[in-house]
Parts: C-alpha cells; sequence; structure tokens
C-alpha cells in the first residue's frame, strides 16, 4: 500500500506496468498487488484530468436526485461519467459517500466538497473547471 500511494502521489497514477515491479520487489504475486491496486478505487490507473470533479452515487445523494445531477454535470463538464476529458482539463467520476448525506447531492471539486447541488452549482463548477 505505501508504494501504491507513494506511485500515485509521484505520477498521478501507479502505471500497470509497475505492478511485476512491485510484487517483485516486496516477493509477493503479480495477483497480490494487483487485487489491492484495484480493489482501492482512488488508485488511478491513468492519469487524472487537472479537475478532479467527483459526484457521490451512494443511496442518499440518489435518493436526492443525484442521478438527474450527474448527467447536467456531465453535460456541462462536457465530460463523460467515469472518463477524462481528451484535452486532459476534467476527470468526472462516481464516489461512495462524502458524509454530506444531509446535503445531497453532494460532490467533491478539487478535494473542496460541495453539497445541495442545484444548477447554480452546476454552473460554478463549470466556471472552476475553465479556468
Ligand atoms: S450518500 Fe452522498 S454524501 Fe453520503
Amino acid at each position: 500500500m505505501p508504494i501504491l500511494h507513494a506511485m500515485q502521489e509521484t505520477f498521478g497514477y501507479v502505471p500497470q506496468d509497475a505492478v511485476p515491479l512491485i510484487a517483485d520487489a516486496m516477493n509477493l504475486s503479480r495477483a497480490e498487488v494487483h487485487g489491492t491496486f484495484t480493489f482501492y478505487h482512488d488508485f488511478r490507473h491513468e492519469p487524472a484530468g487537472r479537475h478532479i470533479v467527483k459526484v457521490c452515487v451512494a443511496e442518499a445523494c440518489q435518493a436526492a436526485g443525484a442521478r438527474v445531477t450527474t448527467d447536467k454535470i456531465a453535460k456541462a463538464l462536457d465530460c463523460a461519467y467515469g472518463e477524462t476529458r481528451p484535452d486532459g482539463q476534467v476527470t468526472l467520476e462516481p464516489i461512495y459517500c462524502l458524509g454530506l448525506c444531509a446535503c445531497g447531492p453532494s460532490a467533491m471539486v478539487n478535494g473542496r466538497l460541495v453539497g445541495l447541488i442545484d444548477d447554480e452549482a452546476i454552473d460554478e463548477i463549470a466556471a472552476e473547471v475553465r479556468s
């Protein structure tokens, strides 16, 4: 885990080619390293965009309309959900509960929590990503 964290911190993601190298260095099987790497959603397989928008898709936010909000954000950012825009400006991805359940739909924008997302908040998120 510390090696995976260090690689992600250094490179912004963990290259797939690093898995066998880590396994050899730690005397682990490739399957063990791969299993750890893929179990935790925060380990990236590819570089992220300059801005990272994570929209909560857990139950409370879904009940508050997260599905519609996610579609609106994807359209406002011109970025497919779960993808990084081809120009590398933004990554839009799911997250599973931010602890803001009472303020859903919720998101994390560049590490900042945003709750009660409405159309105005979506416009602000889009403006931040354009900057
Ligand atoms: S369910 Fe979305 S913040 Fe908890």
